[in-house]
């Protein structure tokens, strides 16, 4: 196949910064490809869709075939009295398509500004922050499957959209060529989170504007910026435990916070927190630590490899677990 490369560094392909070579590299850029990327999925025993990389550990040395996702385009499908549909191409990079909204007058994803990575991937692990998760917004997610080589839609309850999970992100049979969003016109800013909620307060007739550079000023103020600093975001999920387990822990740490879910039976409970107690915040093991400002990003001084990183997250897995009972699990995927 034409674009096909060997033994290609993915050093600048992901925002953890780890060194790593790919023994096949293909980019996607349009849909007549897709076919010979099927074909030549068959021939890797390994293989994975990359997109903007911000939720990856790469090995040192990645035998299979990494397909770059380089699928491009926005379009306003339709227009009615209360929605505007929007179709965004999965290479297109996730914020530029927030922004686009945002001058669009198509809202709701304001609070999802500046998460790295690109559309393709929303879908994939349900990107959410300050209350919002993308899961609200998608009409359908178009794939490609690649075992009946055919075009399919997955519709938003196919979807299975759970807390930073879907029915995608475990059947990667499929990879995702655009995703349909269905926006409301009407200005509805979603304010509930805490830090957010006291900042917009302090603005007289906030517009959706207002609202997404608040959320790039507080995202730029607690999380590591990738193109600075090696990261992958949050490292762990925020735990679910069960309602009597985190009534349990409410009783012993009052300050924990303790987030409610559809389920009353389970809560969410922060692990940013239950790690930030142990006193691992800022923590340096090598080259690899917890972020001076949140706990729940681990961070890459460089240079340093996935078992680093990997170390570091059994050791405070183990910490967690010992001090609290709860078992954390890692967000990013692991390849
Ligand atoms: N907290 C601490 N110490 C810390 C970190 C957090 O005490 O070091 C406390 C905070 O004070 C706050 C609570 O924990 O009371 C929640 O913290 P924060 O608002 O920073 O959010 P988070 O639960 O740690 C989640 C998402 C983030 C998202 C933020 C904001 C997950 C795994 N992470 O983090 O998403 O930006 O909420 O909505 O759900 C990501 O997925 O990569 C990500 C950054």
């Amino acid at each position: 196949m034409s674009g096909l490369q060997i033994d290609i560094t993915l050093d600048k392909f992901n925002t953890l910064r780890l060194k790593s070579i790919a023994k096949a590299y293909i980019k996607l850029e349009t849909l007549t490809e897709l076919n010979e990327i099927a074909e030549l999925s068959k021939q890797y025993p390994k293989f994975f869709i990359l997109g903007g990389g911000s939720n990856l550990i790469l090995p040192e040395y990645y035998e299979g075939l990494v397909v770059h996702n380089h699928l491009k385009g926005i379009a306003i499908d339709s227009v009615d009295t209360e929605f505007k549909t929007v179709t965004a191409m999965a290479g297109e990079n996730w914020d530029e398509f927030v922004a686009f909204c945002c001058e669009n007058e198509a809202h709701g994803l304001e609070n999802l500004s500046l998460i790295p990575g690109t559309v393709g991937a929303s879908p994939i692990q349900n990107i959410g922050a300050y209350g919002v998760e993308v899961k609200d917004f998608i009409n359908h997610v178009s794939v490609f499957d690649l075992t009946s080589q055919s075009i399919k839609q997955l519709d938003n309850a196919s979807c299975k959209f759970s807390y930073r999970n879907s029915y995608l992100k475990n059947n990667p049979q499929y990879i995702v060529i655009s995703v349909t969003f269905k926006l409301p016109r009407k200005i509805k800013l979603n304010i509930s989170y805490g830090d957010i909620a006291t900042q917009m307060a302090a603005i007289k007739s906030p517009t959706p504007l207002d609202l997404r550079n608040c959320i790039i000023k507080t995202r730029q103020s607690k999380l590591p910026n990738p193109a600075e600093i090696g990261n992958v975001g949050s490292f762990f999920h925020n735990p679910i435990i069960t309602t009597n387990d985190a009534e349990n822990l409410r009783h012993k740490y009052p300050d924990l916070p303790v987030y409610d879910l559809e389920d009353k039976g389970y809560k969410k409970i922060s692990a940013g927190w239950l790690i930030d107690k142990l006193g691992l915040k800022g923590y340096r093991s090598g080259n690899v630590g917890v972020y001076p400002k949140q706990a729940l990003v681990l961070v890459n001084y460089e240079p340093a490899s996935k078992s680093d990183i990997l170390a570091l997250a059994e050791m405070i897995k183990e910490k967690v677990a010992n001090n609290y009972g709860v078992r954390l699990n890692i967000e990013p995927i692991i390849l």
